[in-house]
């Protein structure tokens, strides 16, 4: 037996891939990428992928970079681990004090995890918490969107509004309450082609479901500046003006979850000041290291922080590996790139090239709406283009699951065929790629698109 033959069956045997059918690989081997370079990775075979997803939303650097490897391994060797529960270490504080100069306004207060749902988790335990320090203990809900991923622990699964992935784990933690997003291009019909009525109708959607729960009962707001899930969904102009009135109004915290959005993926550090709002809490992940070590955290204002500056008051609230040395040293590396690289620049610049070569793709019968911000598209897939019909559950499983994910890997691009929402593809390229990347990215899509419409 080779020794890729032997990596196929324990593959099979004892690994367990996250959200995967893996009686999808009893009869196909497992895909195994061995190693990336720039915005590109390979598998075992040596094939080459352009990777059209980051990983998963993560690689903004992109792959093989040893400056992080490097500052990751000089921080092993001179303090692997140490907890941040009552303890501080250099590389926590220097990169804390970085990212609250990085961040909007007053959001001065790291909180370290190591994932973006812990993350999401934590901004729900701190806003519970503040408000029961604060004199108003009844507040725990939290409004999030429809289709909308926070998340996959018990508590973040709760602001999550994708009902599939929730069903197998209820009963949730209560008080996860959903209103619209702001997919405008399936906007209701007495709201089509004006965007911002749209966003405001969207928002003020926000304002009745605190009117229905009670004020009183609301602790905080979950968006996202893009909404990832459902293929990208930027915010109409106004809308995010308007969540902050309202949330300011009702006394409810604004929390801007940036596990995707944050790190250059939009074009700035932070998405809530591409959309010039102000949260109270970002949450972030993800981007944070270009994956080459795990981190998470929040970003929380001085104002929330604030009861917990006196007396006895603790934010009962940790996590081991938060924080972790190896991870804060090789976030602030990543930094250094984005400075060094004009990374941010760089996004800006090509956002509207990386759109307008997508926006080729209309001529095609199956695209339905090319959407999204900076190096973050959704291309959603339509049955018939004037109607924007969809396709059935059966058509999309066959269409999805059945050909598209594995004919785009076949022909060399990572991305996303999703149809948690209406059926989508998901784009979000390392931030160091240009035209010749996306040129590439459009020719594969066209090639693989025109065959899935055949087989409709
Ligand atoms: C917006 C958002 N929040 C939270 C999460 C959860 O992050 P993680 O998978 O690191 O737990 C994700 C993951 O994709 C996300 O996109």
């Amino acid at each position: 037996m080779t020794s890729i033959e032997a990596a196929q069956e324990a593959a099979k045997r004892n690994l367990w891939l996250h959200f995967t059918r893996m009686s999808a690989y009893e009869d196909s081997d497992v895909p195994v990428i061995v190693r990336g370079s720039g915005a590109y990775v390979y598998d075992q075979h040596g094939k080459r992928y352009l990777d059209g997803l980051s990983g998963l939303f993560v690689s903004q650097v992109g792959h093989g970079r040893t400056e992080l490897a490097e500052a990751g391994a000089r921080q092993a060797a001179e303090l692997a681990y140490f907890p941040l529960w009552s303890y501080a270490h250099p590389k926590a504080i220097e990169l804390a004090a970085r990212l609250a100069e990085l961040a909007p306004g007053d959001l001065n207060r790291v909180f370290f995890t190591t994932s973006g749902s812990e993350a999401v988790e934590s901004a729900w335990k701190l806003a519970k918490q503040y408000f029961k320090l604060t004199g108003q203990p009844g507040r725990y809900k939290v409004i999030s969107r429809e289709i909308a991923y926070h998340g996959t622990s018990m508590g973040a699964l709760a602001v999550t509004g994708l009902a599939d992935i929730k069903h197998p784990f209820e009963p949730l933690a209560p008080g996860g309450v959903r209103v619209p997003n702001t997919n405008f291009y399936r906007a209701p019909d007495f709201l089509a082609g004006d965007e911002t009525e749209f966003g405001r109708w969207a928002a003020d959607e926000i304002e009745r479901a605190i009117l229905r729960e009670g004020p009183q009962s609301v602790a905080a707001v979950f968006l996202e500046p893009v909404q990832n899930s459902g293929g990208c969904f930027p915010p109409p102009p106004g809308y995010f003006q308007r969540v902050r009135e309202i949330c300011d109004r009702y006394g409810v915290l604004l929390v801007s979850d940036e596990v995707i959005c944050a790190f250059g993926r939009i074009g700035y550090y932070f998405g809530a000041q591409r959309y010039e709002y102000q949260p109270d809490i970002i949450t972030f992940a993800k981007g944070v290291t270009s994956g080459y070590s795990p981190l998470g955290g929040m970003l929380v204002s001085d104002a929330l922080m604030e009861p917990f500056t006196a007396g006895t008051a603790t934010f009962l609230h940790g996590i081991t590996f938060a924080g972790h040395p190896v991870s804060c040293a090789v976030a602030l590396a990543n930094l250094d790139v984005f400075e060094k690289e004009d990374l941010l620049g760089n996004v800006r610049g090509h956002e509207a090239a990386f759109r307008a070569t997508l926006e080729k793709l209309y001529d095609l019968p199956i695209v339905g709406d090319v959407r999204g911000a900076g190096y973050f598209y959704g291309i959603e897939m339509v049955k018939d283009k004037v109607t924007r019909e969809t396709f059935t559950d059966e058509e999309s499983e066959r269409l999805l699951r059945g050909f598209l994910s594995q004919a785009l890997f076949d022909a060399g691009l990572v991305c996303r065929a999703d149809d948690r929402g209406d059926p989508v593809i998901q784009l979000a390229p390392p931030l160091i790629c240009g035209q010749e990347h996306f040129d590439e990215i459009e020719r594969i899509l066209r090639a693989v698109l025109t065959e899935a419409w055949t087989r409709i």
